[in-house]
């Protein structure tokens, strides 16, 4: 199904959240439809991990409404709310493993926490998660300070995929990799996403991961998404902060790719 036409898995509106005096999120406002990967954009420091926090419920908001799989937050019971929360899978940007844990045991910690599986049966799962992200059985046992960047994010992807989730939240999950890693990585989210029917909503400022995998992008500016669409839609886009990310130095290369494919 064409996600343009898919019913909404995250409804925001009106978002505010800030931190003392300082509005991070200031009235935000955005869609995310099923079976798509959105990608969102922004400036440092500018409210994106704030964003990602906020809808999955790790950090409170001031004012406005969350929606997500049906279930807001404000009105739905703990038990309903804990249902939905097994629903998705989160990457985060810092820390993605737990050092103390093996590769496996990183793995089936969310199934500790939400399932009731015997260990075998964890460990089954687990390692057929690895397996899906291109982490060797050989590997599992390691520690995650044994691990290369690269196979650190697949690790941590691995543990968002644990409990089978619809949707799934990736943090700058391309930073801190050597471009071929970064390649690598990209073409692994669009193929789960498309063998699994994900939903993501990933954020990063990885211009070639968001020409790679991404179907829409919203690009967050001063606390609230100002532009959003196909990457063919942001390149048009008279917005000068858009204008000065997409098209910049940095991202001629790519944009031209994209405009040239046979070139
Ligand atoms: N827990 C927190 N307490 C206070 N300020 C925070 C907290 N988390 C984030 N901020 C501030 O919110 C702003 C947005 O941060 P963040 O969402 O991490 O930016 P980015 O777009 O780079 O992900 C920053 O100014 C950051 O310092
Ligand atoms: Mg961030």
């Amino acid at each position: 199904m064409d996600p343009a036409q898919s019913p909404v898995v995250i409804g925001v509106r009106e978002l505010v959240v800030g931190f003392g005096d300082h509005i991070v999120l200031d009235h935000l406002s955005l869609d995310v439809r099923r079976g798509e990967i959105l990608g969102v954009v922004g400036a440092s420091g500018g409210g994106k991990s704030v964003l990602l926090r906020t809808i999955i419920g790790l950090l409170p908001k001031r004012s406005g409404t969350i929606v997500v799989l049906g279930a807001d937050r404000d009105t739905a019971s703990f038990e309903a709310m804990r249902a939905i929360e097994r629903r998705w899978g989160v990457l985060f940007q810092q820390g993605a493993l737990f050092s103390s844990l093996t590769v496996r045991q990183n793995v089936e910690f969310p199934m500790r926490e939400y399932l009731k599986l015997s260990q075998k049966l964890q460990t089954e799962v687990a390692m057929a998660k690895l397996g899906m992200v291109g982490i060797n059985a050989d590997d599992a046992e390691k520690y995650p300070a044994e691990l290369s960047g690269g196979m650190t994010k697949r690790v941590a992807l691995a543990r968002a995929l644990a409990l089978d989730p619809e949707i799934v939240f990736l943090d700058e999950p391309t930073s801190g990799l050597d471009p071929i890693s970064a390649g690598d990585f990209d073409t692994l989210i669009k193929t789960l996403q498309q063998t699994l029917g994900l939903t993501v909503f990933m954020v990063t400022h990885d211009l070639d991961s968001l020409f790679a995998v991404c179907d829409r992008v919203a690009a967050l500016v001063d606390g609230k998404v100002i532009a959003e669409g196909p990457i063919a839609a942001m390149l048009a886009c008279e917005h000068p902060w858009v204008k000065a990310y997409f098209q910049g130095k940095r991202a001629r290369e790519t944009t031209h790719a994209f405009n040239h494919p046979a070139s």
